[in-house]
């Protein structure tokens, strides 16, 4: 792992041992490593409308997740490669409390009334959060695969060509497939074998073979675990696109949306896919 030394952390003259340092001789180090500056700089409100910041910010924030959320499963994936269930479901398990910090998030979103929102809604143009990237990355590694979303983004050749990549390569749920198939599991070959680049629906080898490892449900089953923990993940993702809806529901009520798509009635259909198909329908066969 790659660190990086913040310049002044030795710079103040000699403090009280009990006090806090308040002497830098430059910006102080907590600046140097959290670049506020550089975060307000980037709270660029389109309008004067006071609704409009929390608007704004939310969605920064909201994107930080994505990329935290990102980084622990392509960690979880890499651990997979290698045997190690432990690290993966760390990773994995931390990604479950930075889900439900990010759904937190939508309670400062929640009062915006539809008069409160059309106050800078037409400033917004076409821009919509159908065009993050990071979510796209977000619903990649979990399975919900759709080439029509990597289109918005063919003007930045880099942001492109990692989501196209992402889009053909094995999502979260295709590396827990071959970790099971290298544990000695019944994986069926037409699971290890499918086209990345379109959602997996539940197939019945692999339904019957979570209904197995489910059979004994408690803690020592380290596989029991994994698929709780990827249970926990999906059920924290529709909970954000079903807070999604209601916000949505809230603000705009059935107008179409800024990215222009039908609104709630798309975004209804879109969050009604599922994750991890066969870890839901197993509950069926138990
Ligand atoms: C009350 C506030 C919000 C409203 C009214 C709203 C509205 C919409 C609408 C109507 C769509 C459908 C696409 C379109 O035609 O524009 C959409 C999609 C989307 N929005 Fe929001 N949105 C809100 C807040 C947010 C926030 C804070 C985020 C965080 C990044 C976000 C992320 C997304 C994403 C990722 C999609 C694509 C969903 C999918 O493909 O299933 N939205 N939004």
């Amino acid at each position: 792992m790659s660190t990086r030394r913040l310049r002044g952390s030795a710079a103040h003259a000699e403090p009280a041992p009990t006090e806090p340092i308040v002497e830098f001789a430059e910006v102080t180090p907590y600046e140097q490593y959290v670049g506020v500056r550089e975060l307000q700089a980037l709270v660029r409100t389109v309008t004067d409308h006071p609704a409009e910041p929390s608007f704004l910010v939310v969605t920064q924030v909201m994107e930080l997740w994505f990329t935290l959320l990102r980084r622990e499963w392509e960690l979880a994936q890499r651990c997979l490669r290698v045997d190690d269930l432990d690290g993966a479901v760390a990773a994995i398990r931390r990604s479950v409390h930075h889900l439900r910090s990010l759904n937190a998030s939508w309670g400062s979103l929640m009062w915006m009334t539809p008069t409160e929102f059309n106050g800078f809604r037409e400033q917004l143009g076409e821009a919509s959060g159908f065009q993050s990237y990071e979510y796209r990355h977000v619903e990649f590694l979990l399975g919900l695969k759709a080439e029509s979303v990597v289109r918005p983004h063919r003007a930045l050749p880099a942001v492109y060509a990692d989501l196209q990549r992402a889009l053909a390569g094995p999502s979260l749920e295709d590396d827990v497939h071959a970790f099971l198939a290298g544990r000695g599991l019944p994986v069926p070959a037409d699971v290890l074998d499918r086209d990345r680049t379109v959602p997996h629906d539940a197939h019945p080898g692999l339904t019957a073979l979570w209904a197995g490892i489910y059979g004994d449900p408690r803690p020592g089953n380290e596989l029991f675990v994994l698929g709780e923990t990827l249970t926990d993940v999906a059920e924290e993702f529709t909970t954000w696109r079903q807070r999604h809806v209601t916000a949505v529901r809230r603000a705009m009520g059935a107008k179409p949306g800024t990215g222009g798509s039908a609104g709630l009635a798309w975004l209804e259909r879109s969050a009604a896919r599922v994750v991890f198909p066969d870890l839901w329908a197993a509950r069926t066969e138990l």
